[in-house]
This record gives structure tokens, sequence and C-alpha cells, in this order.
């Protein structure tokens, strides 16, 4: 997905009647905006080609991430497919991308590399996984796939793999938990309302999660040219999972707690009984404070760059990230990763499981849950390959020195 003027004046040129129709102020897939000064009394209608969501349920043959998100981009209207978005222009979008591309690998050779042994495994947080992957917590599946997080869940539980179900989810956890076979962890949107931020994470726990990842980076609307320019589009039906009083929810969702501190990570951990992964503190400083205040894992990322547009790639803030953690904890990366090599390269570098994101949602668009089960065996395959190539046999072994790190 590359932000260009093609795209932005093909999506106007589809989206022209939602401008005037004038749509709320609303990410339905992330953290909800602060809600427009003059919001409609009523939801606006489904703007008219908004179309349907896809009820795609095949396995999907990977050649290139590129393929897979043109194919993708085929399956839903430009309206939904815009809620994947980046912020902004897209510079830190292109950012994640141009930082893991200018790493190249280093290769060592005549290292007896038996190809039959050749290991992914890793564990974190006490879960063994097969390879260092797991899926990021995204909201809104709903608006991409008619089984929204449950074919998201269920293909990454099918592959074997962690599953982050996003607190913007459009099904509530319990559906998501019941899902996968495999483990999973809550992301909270802190609410203003404590006492609610405790019942959910109190709720998360008896749905059988094991941690509770509170995302720090989500602070505004995060919007991307593309999709103000479509008129925001947003499907009113679709709700805030968790919250829907029809599946026993309660609370405010878009009432988000913007003014977070480092005292929300010992609240959570307090509250949930969890341990408590940090999302999105990328400098130093705020890692070790992070880190002093009780948090269990720290996650490198951007938001993909769908909030601050005009930041570093993401990758370019993992080394640092690895040196104030200097080994107390785990370390999630995403932002970026598309590939088995972007694996391979952030692993390397320090990380302990790269998250992986759009490439999640393009294949359940593509195939629902056996399409997001393809696209982790063509990244495995890919990041198996790269091993024997680069004569690396186990996953757990990758060094700086698999990578000319000095580069970036
Ligand atoms: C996200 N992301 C996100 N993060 C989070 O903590 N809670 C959320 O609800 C969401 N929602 C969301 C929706 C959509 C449509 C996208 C694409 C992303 C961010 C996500 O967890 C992750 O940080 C990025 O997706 C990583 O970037 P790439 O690799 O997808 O480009």
């Amino acid at each position: 997905m590359r932000p260009s003027r093609r795209n932005l004046f093909q999506a106007v040129g589809a989206g022209a009647a939602l401008l005037a129709a004038g749509t709320p102020d609303v990410n339905a897939a992330d953290a909800p905006a602060t809600p427009p000064a003059a919001a409609p009394a009523t939801p606006p209608a489904l703007p008219p080609d908004f179309g349907k969501a896809s009820s795609a349920n095949n396995p999907v043959n990977i050649v290139s991430p590129e393929h897979l998100e043109a194919t993708a981009r085929k399956t839903i209207s430009p309206g939904r497919f815009a809620i994947t978005g980046w912020s902004g222009e897209g510079l830190t979008y292109r950012a994640n991308r141009a930082s893991l591309d200018a790493t190249p690998i280093l290769t060592r050779r005549l290292q007896r590399i038996d190809e039959k042994a050749i290991d992914l495994r890793t564990s974190i947080l006490g879960h063994e996984l097969p390879f260092p992957m797991i899926t990021c917590p995204m909201g809104g599946h709903g608006s991409f796939h008619v089984d929204a997080e449950v074919a998201t869940a269920g293909g990454t539980g099918a592959a074997g793999t962690l599953y982050v179900s996003s607190g913007a989810s459009t099904r509530p956890m319990e559906d998501i938990a019941k899902a996968t076979p495999g483990p999973k962890w809550f992301q909270i949107y802190m609410n203003r309302d404590m006492e609610l931020n405790r019942w959910l994470v109190q709720r998360a726990k008896g749905a059988g999660f094991t941690a509770i990842v509170l995302t720090a980076d989500a602070l505004g609307p995060g919007q991307s040219d593309e999709y103000i320019a479509l008129g925001r589009p947003r499907d009113p039906t679709l709700t805030v999972g968790n919250h829907d009083p029809r599946y026993g929810g309660r609370g405010n969702f878009g009432d988000l707690k913007r003014d977070l501190s480092f005292s929300d990570i010992s609240f959570l951990h307090e509250a949930s009984g969890l341990p408590v992964v940090v999302k999105g503190v990328v400098e130093p400083e705020d890692i070790r404070e992070a880190l002093a205040s009780g948090a269990a894992a720290i996650w490198v990322s951007n938001h993909g760059g769908r909030q601050m547009d005009g930041g570093p790639g993401s990758f370019t803030l993992l080394r640092p990230a690895v040196d104030a953690v200097q080994g107390r904890v785990p370390i999630v990366f995403d932002s970026g990763v598309r590939r088995g090599v972007d694996v391979f390269k952030a692993v390397s570098m320090g990380a302990t499981v790269c998250a992986v994101g759009r490439p999640v949602l393009w294949s359940l668009m593509c195939g629902g849950a056996p399409g997001v089960k393809s696209v982790y065996d063509w990244m495995a395959g890919e990041l198996h390959s790269t091993m024997l190539l680069s004569g690396v046999s186990r996953a757990k072994d990758l060094t700086p020195r698999n990578i000319a790190a000095t580069k970036i």
C-alpha cells in the first residue's frame, strides 16, 4: 500500500458523494477520534459505495505482500479498504518499510546447517510459539470480513500462534477468545472511567486472555488524507463488541483516557493480576520508566504509521529499545513487517517476536480464517529459507551479527 496522488484521486472520485454527506469523524478500526463538535443526531446512512464486507473462506496463494494487498483491495469497496490506511500523507508508513529495507542480512557459510533441523520456535511470557510472529491488535474487523475477529483469531490459532485482541474489536472478547485454541492477549484503550477499565481487564482474564496490552500511542484520529477525502466512511451498524449491551457490554468506548501515564501500567497489573505489555513506547527514557512501573514486555511500534506522521521508521527505534531493555523483558516489534526476511532482521536486532498487522487483514479479506493461516505459513516458510541461506539453525540464535546493523 503506497500513498500516491493517483490513489488519492481515485479515492476522491469514488467517495465524492460521501464528502457531501458529512460522515462522523471516527475511524472504526482504531481508537475513535474525539467526536466532532457538530455530530449528526442520527447515524448516517451507509454510503452508497460502502458495499459489503468480504465473505471469502479459503486458503490464499501468497506471492508477495504487494500482490496480497492488491488482491485484498479488490475484495471490498474503497471506503472499507481506506480504513486500513496510514495517517497524514504516509511519511511514517513509508519510513517503516524503508528502515527495514535499508538493513541487509549477512550470511555465514559452511555452518553444517541441516535444513530439517532449522528451528523457528520461540517463547514469550510463558507461551511456546512455533515461530516469532503474533497477530497485532487491530480494531473493527467487521468492516473487512463478515466473520470479523472470529475469523482472524481462528486463522491465527490454526497457525499455532498468539492473537492479540483489540479493545476496539467488532465482536466481544469472549467470542474471539473461543475462536482460537492458541494463546491470547487483550489490548486495552483505556477509558476515563477507571472502573470500566478494571471491569474490562478482569473480564479479559476470565475469558482466558493471559496478558494486557496497554496501547500508549493512539491518542488522536490518525486518519489518512485518502480516508478523509473519502468522507471518513464508516459502517454505522458496526459497534465496539466489548461495550455493546447486546453482548453484555457497557460503557462508552469513545470516552478515551488521553492523559495516560506510567501509573496506568501498575493500575492495569493490579486490576487484572496479569502481566502488562506496553505498546508504542519507543524512547529509551520512556522504556526505562515503563519497566520501573512494572511493564512485563515492551512493544516497539509506531502503530503502523497510523498515529503521528513524520516520525522515524519503526525499525530504527528497535536497537535503542533493545539497549534500554537490556534483556530484562521480551520485546515485541511491529510496523512494516511484511515478509519472513523482515522477521529475520527484527529478531536479529533483538526483538523476541514480530507482530504482523496489515498482511493479516489483507489475508482476512482474501480468505477469512484459512487466509490468515496462509499468510503465517508463507512468512514462516520464508523465514525458514532465509535462515538456511544465511547459515543460522535456530531463531533463538539470531543476533545483530546476522544483519548489517551498523548501517541504520
Ligand atoms: C491498527 N492498530 C491498532 N493498534 C492497537 O493497539 N489497537 C487497535 O485497535 C489497532 N487498530 C488498528 C486497525 C488497523 C486497521 C490497523 C492497520 C492497525 C495498529 C497495529 O496494532 C500495529 O501497530 C500496526 O498495524 C503495525 O503496522 P503494519 O505492520 O500493519 O503496517
